[in-house]
């Protein structure tokens, strides 16, 4: 055992990967101001700022909006425990790694999944849900928009609609498209969103930004039971984050707060569609890249999220050695596969200050260089090129 330990010097990595996504320098300099009192009127004053931005960011006017404190999972956690009840029975539409993630929260509550599974790099067909919408007294329909683990973006209207039409609720987790893609929470009257600030938004990890519709509202109040977690009660948060008195129920990380307020100000300062606009280029450009290389796209034309690209490694490339040399010789970090994808596929992320032009071209000329290396048959400067060409287009 060491008596002391050297100072933390992480290195500078470009992250390029399912996320955190790279941290503008004026975030962290706003981590940087000083703690006060969780009940400090300036904190209050800020904490509403974050609720005002995240009501932009989230388009919706719902009152209850806020950042939970925790990671996009806790966003999951509150989303599912505040409105299920035992024996509810729940709609889990899983197209990957986190709507399984959905249903074993379910199943721990004691709520009873019902599944509409379809296969990794597809996206659920909205007729399905209207069917088992008929045959079911579901209470909610829960739905990952953008899949990190297969690149694949949901469409939401038709759901939305069909949803719409029943006494269901609908759940959509954002976690990595929120701040990347346009979420139309109340156009598409989404009843429950959560995502989380190291994705899109560019924020460091820690909380999840969520809101509730009227209608959830008025469902968890009719409540037959508690609600089995105290740290994620809406009810309790509620008395926190809201109202004119406001009444303790957790030490929140200001620091993390200043951080949130300071990447949405970033957010908005861009314009929400002009974000979205360089995300959809961005990520049409990597793949534009990826399959002048001959690799292989997970998602299919039409449903490919903006902020995450699933591609598959070539026979005989090792997706270890690869993801390795990208990290040691150029400071890149790109995700590998989860679940049934792992070891199969890459994921590359260009999410938020991620999401640039530059690390198009560093993240292409970079692989194409360690795949020629690895064996895979690519001629120089194959990818670079179609990049560079889509930009001049
Ligand atoms: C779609 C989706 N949902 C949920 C999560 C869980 O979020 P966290 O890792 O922040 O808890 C992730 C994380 O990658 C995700 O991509």
């Amino acid at each position: 055992m060491k008596d002391v330990y050297k100072e933390l010097k992480p290195p500078e990595r470009i992250l390029l990967g399912p996320g955190p996504s790279n941290v503008n320098p004026r975030v962290y300099k706003a981590m940087m101001t000083p703690v006060i009192g969780y009940l400090d009127s300036e904190l209050l004053r800020i904490m509403d700022e974050v609720v005002e931005m995240l009501r932009k960011v989230f388009k919706t006017k719902n009152s209850i909006t806020f950042p939970l404190s925790g990671t996009g999972t806790a966003g999951m956690e509150t989303a599912l425990c505040n409105v299920i009840e035992p024996e509810d029975e729940v709609l889990v539409c899983i197209k990957g790694y986190f709507g399984a993630r959905i249903k074993d929260i379910v199943e721990r509550l004691g709520g009873k999944p019902i599944i509409i599974e379809v296969p990794w790099g597809e996206i659920i067909p909205p007729e399905k849900v209207e069917k088992m919408l008929k045959e079911k007294k579901i209470k909610l329909v829960a739905i990952v928009h953008a899949e990190t683990s297969t690149g694949v973006l949901q469409p939401l209207k038709e759901i939305s609609n069909i949803v719409k039409k029943t006494d269901a609720l609908l759940l959509v987790d954002t976690v990595a498209s929120l701040g990347g893609t346009s979420i139309e929470t109340d156009e598409l009257g989404i009843d429950i969103v959560y995502s989380a600030t190291q994705k899109c938004l560019s924020g460091p990890p820690g909380l999840a930004p969520i809101t509730f519709s009227k209608k959830a509202i008025e469902i968890i109040r009719k409540r037959k039971n508690n609600i089995s977690s105290f740290y994620l009660d809406i009810n309790l948060l509620e008395k926190y984050w809201f109202g004119e008195k406001r009444k303790y129920h957790h030490t929140i990380s200001m620091s993390l707060i200043y951080a949130l307020h300071e990447a949405l100000q970033i957010v908005l300062e861009e314009g929400l569609e002009k974000r979205f606009e360089r995300h959809r280029r961005n990520a049409e450009a990597l793949r534009s890249g990826l399959k002048a290389m001959g690799l292989k796209l997970i998602a299919k034309e039409g449903y490919q999220a903006p902020m995450i690209t699933a591609v598959a490694i070539p026979d005989g490339v090792s997706d270890k050695q690869i993801r390795a040399r990208l990290l040691k010789e150029y400071g890149i970090e790109i995700g590998g596969g989860l679940g049934e994808f792992s070891g199969k596929i890459w994921r590359i992320g260009l999410m938020g200050e991620s999401s640039t032009q530059k690390n198009v071209l560093l993240v292409i000329s970079a692989l194409e260089k360690l795949l020629s290396e690895a064996g895979y048959k690519v001629k120089p400067g194959t990818g670079v090129s179609a990049v560079s060409a889509y930009y001049q287009s």
